[in-house]
């Protein structure tokens, strides 16, 4: 288990600062309701119904980028997912917001505006140093407690993540501990039976890096999408190669060929990949074709075909443990989301410890009327939860461990 206090440590009648991560897909300007929001409406409904007074931080995309707005928007659907007003401040730590926050009453909640369009949050620096700036020096005073449940941004050292967990009595909140103990069980469970990990989506890089760090802790991957083909062609086949407008494969193969090719010479027998491909047909229909039957690759392949999904169940089903990383095709395309929904369903009709994480693969769940209740855990990170499972340090993570030593001294 964690070294780091929970809400269960929490004294009675705090002003708690609490960091979620709300970061959502941005349509038109407007946050896309998602299972974030669903999953911090807990820690966030837990602490208010205790009578605390809640102040929440979070971030929305990237400076420079489309995504990056206003909180405005999100405090309306969490509000909605708590079943309670969270009031919103256009302002993080000025004025504005130092009065909404002293204007708190016991069990309220107020969410500041985007932490990214202060200048103190990005630049990746030392918990020290992210202590020292304006923004945790103005608002830390202000607060008994700095509750962190933003598991999915821990990879960052940002002040919002690491700076106030120095400065102030530090908690986990509730998504921070199930996502914690979920993604790490990969390298820190033993498991009676064999182990299996679904490899795939479209960034082949992280994913082999994935491979190649959990090496001795999986005893199988299943290979699809864009990674899949990268091992086809490793493997001698044609494919995993981009065609017409696509640039998905030839960079990443360059990028990790020698990788690919060591890991299957290594692990070739624990490796299982597609033995047919699905594309879209002349009249925009589904087609499928044998792996060995590819001359040459002239179309996009966007899932695995229907041989690979039987080959695939088996193994799935005498499995004590699944990880899936990644779809194995194109699910967002109904006519390409069998090889995806296939594997899920097995998971889901097994009793395996099963967690299916980063947020596009888990979309798929909801997308096609899959019960979360058949996973052990759904995670709701992407970057964390790939350093998590390559076991690369997640220093909002340590940050709070730290703060919990200090406590204990
Ligand atoms: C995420 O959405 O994965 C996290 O919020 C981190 O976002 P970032 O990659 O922009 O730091």
């Amino acid at each position: 288990m964690p070294a780091f206090n929970t809400l269960d440590d929490l004294s009675a009648d705090s002003r708690v600062l609490v960091r979620l991560d709300l970061n959502s897909p941005i349509e038109d300007g407007t946050p896309q309701d998602n299972r974030r929001f669903e999953r911090h409406a807990e820690t966030v409904r837990e602490l208010a119904e205790a009578g605390h007074r809640v102040v929440l931080l979070a971030h929305q995309g990237r400076p420079g980028r489309d995504d990056f707005t206003s909180l405005g928007g999100h405090a309306e659907i969490l509000a909605d997912r708590v079943g309670r007003d969270v009031g919103f401040v256009a302002d993080t730590y000025g004025d504005e917001a130092l009065e909404a926050i002293d204007a708190l009453d016991a069990g309220e909640i107020l969410l500041l505006e985007n932490t990214r369009m202060c200048d103190d949050e990005l630049p990746e620096a030392s918990p020290e140093e992210k202590a020292e700036t304006e923004f945790v020096r103005t608002l830390a005073p202000l607060f008994d407690a700095y509750v962190n449940d933003a598991y999915s941004a821990a990879h960052r050292k940002h002040a919002s993540l690491v700076g106030f967990p120095l400065v102030l009595p530090a908690y986990a909140g509730r998504v921070m501990e199930t996502e914690y103990e979920a993604n790490t069980a990969i390298a820190t469970r033993e498991f009676d039976g064999p182990v299996t990990m679904v490899v795939g989506g479209t960034k082949a890089t992280d994913v082999i890096g994935v491979m190649d760090a959990l090496d001795d802790r999986v005893d199988r991957f299943l290979l699809g999408g864009v990674a899949g083909e990268l091992f086809l062609r490793a493997a001698g086949h044609p494919v995993g190669r981009d065609v017409g407008e696509m640039d998905l494969f030839d960079e990443q193969w360059e990028r990790n060929r020698e990788l690919i090719e060591s890991v299957l010479d290594e692990r070739g027998d624990a490796i299982r990949l597609a033995s047919d491909l699905a594309y879209e047909g002349p009249d925009g229909e589904r087609a499928e074709v044998p792996v060995d039957d590819i001359g040459e690759k002239e179309t996009g392949y966007l899932d695995v075909g229907a041989t690979t999904v039987a080959d695939y169940e088996p193994a799935i089903r005498e499995s004590d443990a699944v990880f899936v990383k990644g779809a194995l095709g194109v699910f967002e395309d109904e006519r390409f989301a069998d090889g995806t929904v296939g594997v899920l369903d097995a998971i889901a009709e097994t009793n395996c410890f099963s967690v299916v994480g980063g947020g596009d693969t888990s979309r798929a769940i909801e997308m096609y009327g899959l019960s979360e209740a058949n996973f052990s855990h759904v995670s709701i990170a992407g970057g964390a939860y790939i350093r998590a499972l390559t076991g690369e340090p997640l220093p909002a993570v340590e940050t709070l461990e730290a703060a919990a030593e200090r406590r204990r001294d």
